[in-house]
C-alpha cells in the first residue's frame, strides 16, 4: 500500500539580517518540505508563516510588531474560512524576546531560537493541535546541526555553508553572545560531507559562514581539532569546488596558519571581510575588542603579503559611548590607511542588556550621524577607486544567471563585486576569464574572453591585479 501523500500546504518565510539568517530560513523550509510545507511567495493564505527575525541593529522589535500586526489580518481571514496558519517567530529577537512576543501578540503561535529549528517539525504538530504558545529558545547547539536534515534545496553556483555559530567575545556593543549563546563548531567531517553535497548540486563557490568563523575549531578525524586554515585546505581539495570564501572574522583570531592558507590556496578569493569597528585604540579597548589599530594594520600587512591581490571589507560603528573627536579622527586615519574595498558603517545604537547600553557618555544622535556620513563619505570614495582600479583587467568570473537586462549573464569577480556581461543565463556555474570594460560604483562591466568553459581546477582561478 502506497503512503498517503501530505497535502500540499504553503509555507512563506520572511528573513531579516545576515547570511546566517539567509541560511537558517532555508534550513526551516527544509526540514518543513516533509511535512508537505512548499514555499509560497506571499504571505496571504499561507499555512505558516515564518519571521526569521535579527537583533543586531536598530528596531528589530519594532520591524517585527508591526508585521505580526499585518499578519493577524491574514491569519484571521484564514480562520473565518475554516483554514489554520501557524505564525512562528524564529532568530535572534525570538531568543531575547520570547516572553515579550507572546504578550504583546498573542496570535503568534511559535517563538523559537536559532538552536531549535530541528525541532520546528513537532513544534509545528504541537501548534496545530494545541491552543497555546509552544516557545523554545534553549542552547542546545550540538544537538541542531545533527538533527537537521541534509540541506535539500540546490543553492546554485554560491552556495553557504554554517560551520561555526555563536560568539565568546562579548563586544561591549553586539548582543550576539547573549541571542546566539556560546561558540560552536561543527565536526570537519560534517562540514566536508555537506561541502561535497553542495558541489554535486552545482555549487562552484562556498562560503562558510559563523558569527565568528575564523574561531573555528571543529572536531577532525582521530580527536584532532581543526582550526580554519586546516579546514580551508581540504576543503580546496574539492573537486569541481573553485572557490572559497569565509565570513565574518574577528582581527584576534587571524592566526597565522590562515594567513597562511591564503598564501597557499588559490581556490581562496582574494577578498576578505575582517570588521574592526574603530580607529582608536581606547575605543577599541572600551569595545572590548581585544586588539590595537596597529594590530589591525599589521595583520592587513600581513594578509596582504600573503596575497598580493587581497582586497578588505570591514565594519564600522560611528559614536561609541565615549568616543571623542580625536577616537573618530583616529578611524578616518586608520580607514586611509588601509584601505578598503568596500565596508559597512553603522551608527551605534544602544542594544539593552549590552554593557555600552549602560555605558556613560552616550553621544547625541546628530554628532553620531555627522561622524557616520564622514566615515561613509570615505568608505565610498575608497570604494569607487577600487572598482575604477579594476578596468582594463583580466580575471576570472564566476558566472550565477541572468543578469538584469535582456542578453546580459551576471556573475562575481575574485572580489565579490556584481559583474555583468553579454551573454546567456544559461553561463551560470561557468568561470570564464574576463576583461574588465566598465566599472561602476557597486559593479563592473564585463568582457568573456572565451565562451567556452575553463572547466579550472581551484588552482586556475587567479587574478592578474
Ligand atoms: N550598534 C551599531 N552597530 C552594531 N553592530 C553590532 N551591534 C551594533 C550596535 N549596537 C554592527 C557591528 C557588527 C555588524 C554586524 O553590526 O559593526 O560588526
Ligand atoms: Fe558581536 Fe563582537 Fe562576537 Fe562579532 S565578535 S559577534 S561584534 S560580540
Amino acid at each position: 500500500m502506497t503512503p498517503p501523500v501530505p497535502p500540499r500546504k504553503r509555507l512563506f518565510v520572511k528573513t531579516w539580517g545576515c547570511q546566517m539568517n539567509v541560511y537558517d530560513s532555508t534550513r526551516m523550509a527544509d526540514v518543513l518540505a516533509p511535512l508537505g510545507y512548499a514555499p509560497a511567495e506571499t504571505p496571504d493564505g499561507a499555512d505558516m508563516v515564518i519571521l526569521n527575525t535579527c537583533h543586531i541593529r536598530e528596531k528589530a522589535s519594532e520591524k517585527l510588531f508591526s508585521e505580526l500586526g499585518r499578519l493577524r489580518g491574514a491569519k484571521q481571514a484564514k480562520e473565518a474560512d475554516g483554514g489554520r496558519m501557524v505564525l512562528a517567530v524564529a532568530g535572534c529577537v525570538a531568543q531575547a524576546e520570547g516572553a515579550e512576543i507572546t504578550a504583546r501578540a498573542p496570535y503568534v503561535d511559535i517563538v523559537l531560537g536559532p538552536q531549535s529549528y530541528h525541532r520546528l517539525p513537532e513544534m509545528v504538530a504541537r501548534a496545530t493541535r494545541a491552543a497555546g504558545h509552544v516557545i523554545e529558545t534553549e542552547f542546545p547547539t550540538e544537538e541542531k546541526f545533527d538533527h537537521l536534515p541534509d540541506a535539500a534545496a540546490p543553492q546554485g553556483p554560491i552556495a553557504f555553508l554554517t560551520i561555526q555559530e555563536g560568539c565568546d567575545k562579548f563586544c561591549s556593543f553586539c548582543v550576539v553572545p547573549y541571542t546566539r549563546g556560546a561558540e560552536y563548531s561543527r565536526p570537519a567531517a560534517a562540514v566536508l560531507a555537506e561541502a561535497r553535497r553542495l558541489v554535486a548540486q552545482g555549487a562552484r563557490e562556498i562560503a562558510l559562514l559563523g558569527q565568528n568563523v575564523n574561531a573555528y575549531h571543529g572536531d577532525g578525524p582521530g580527536g584532532a581539532t581543526w582550526g580554519l586554515g586546516r579546514l580551508l585546505r581540504e576543503m580546496a581539495d574539492i573537486p569541481g569546488l573553485a572557490r572559497l570564501r569565509y565570513t565574518t572574522s574577528h582581527p584576534r583570531d587571524m592566526d597565522d596558519d590562515l594567513i597562511a592558507a591564503h598564501a597557499e590556496i588559490p581556490a581562496l578569493m582574494p577578498f576578505l571581510h575582517l570588521p574592526v569597528q574603530s580607529g582608536s585604540d581606547k575605543v577599541l579597548k572600551a569595545m572590548n575588542r581585544g586588539h590595537t589599530a596597529d594590530e589591525y594594520r599589521r595583520i592587513a600587512e600581513k594578509l596582504r603579503h600573503a596575497r598580493p591581490d587581497l582586497a578588505l571589507s570591514s565594519d564600522f560603528i560611528a559614536g561609541h559611548p565615549g568616543e571623542t573627536e580625536a577616537d573618530h579622527q583616529d578611524t578616518l586615519r586608520l580607514i586611509r590607511d588601509v584601505g578598503f574595498a568596500q565596508a559597512f558603517s553603522f551608527k551605534y545604537s544602544p542594544r539593552p542588556g549590552t554593557p555600552a547600553a549602560g555605558a556613560p557618555l552616550q553621544l547625541p544622535e546628530a554628532e553620531k550621524d555627522r561622524r557616520l556620513q564622514e566615515i561613509q563619505a570615505l568608505l565610498r570614495d575608497q570604494q569607487e577607486a577600487f572598482n575604477r582600479s579594476r578596468l582594463g583587467l583580466r580575471f576570472d568570473v564566476l558566472f550565477t544567471g541572468a543578469g538584469r537586462h535582456p542578453g546580459q549573464a551576471a556573475g562575481r569577480s575574485p572580489w565579490l563585486q556584481p559583474v555583468h556581461a553579454e551573454g546567456s543565463p544559461e553561463l551560470a556555474g561557468q568561470v570564464l576569464p574576463c576583461e574588465v570594460i566598465a566599472t561602476h560604483p557597486n559593479s563592473l562591466g564585463v568582457r568573456i574572453l572565451t565562451a567556452e568553459s575553463t572547466g579550472d581546477p581551484p588552482s586556475q582561478e587567479k587574478a592578474a591585479a
